[in-house]
């Protein structure tokens, strides 16, 4: 059965995991790889963090074991797109060693691409796209990540992405190198440019 579905899609289902500060730049990182992949005719589905968290863990707040109930939910899903079929791209931030090993469990680990996206929490704190940072400095936002929350770097992540010296795109290069040969069946000149 998995063989037929990799052999209609023309596929490898892994999950492509980001994790990083917020403001780290995951969800852009997280859009542009899909694109990229769509356009190689590659079927992919992305899960962030912030759509999520408005439906299906609508319930969930930031506190230790809500974030990991987060992600528990989020890798149980991500199973069953990969059982689908379907390549995962999905950006949380998952700030501990223990919650990212719950989601390679969960996932498997020859299914899961690690992508830590590191920016340096004064880089994402100057940016503050959404004021978030502005407010729990203020002590208006409880449990914040990097702030009054911890956030562990990841130890083992496939890619560790220097946010600092590469733009979108190289950002971007860097991932699709390293994955096309776990997600393609196709020799990379194959592939639909
Ligand atoms: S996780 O820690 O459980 O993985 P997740 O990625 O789902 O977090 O959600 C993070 C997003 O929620 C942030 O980008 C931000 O927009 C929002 N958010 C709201 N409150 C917090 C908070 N206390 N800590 C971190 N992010 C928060």
């Amino acid at each position: 059965m998995k063989q037929v579905k990799r052999e209609t899609l023309q596929q490898r289902a892994k999950v492509i995991w980001f994790t990083g500060l917020s403001g780290a730049g995951k969800s852009t990182l997280a859009n542009e790889l899909g694109k990229k992949l769509l356009d190689k005719s590659f079927l992919c589905t992305l899960l962030d963090g912030d759509s999520i968290r408005k439906g299906v863990n609508f319930d969930l707040g930031y506190n230790e074991s809500d974030r990991k109930e987060n992600i528990r939910r989020v890798s149980e899903i991500s199973k069953l797109f990969i059982d689908t079929g379907v390549i995962v791209i999905s950006a949380f931030i998952s700030p501990t060693e223990e919650i990212r090993n719950l989601a390679k469990e969960i996932i498997g680990k020859d299914n899961f691409i690690e992508i830590f996206v590191n920016t340096p929490l004064d880089v994402c704190e100057k940016r503050d796209v959404k004021g978030l940072y502005k407010k729990a400095r203020q002590g208006d936002l409880k449990n914040f990540t990097g702030i009054s929350s911890p956030f562990e770097p990841p130890l083992n992540s496939e890619i560790n992405l220097d946010t600092n010296n590469k733009n979108v795109a190289e950002c971007v290069d860097e991932i699709w190198d390293l994955v096309w040969s776990q997600i393609a069946l196709l020799p990379k000149d194959q592939l639909a440019v």
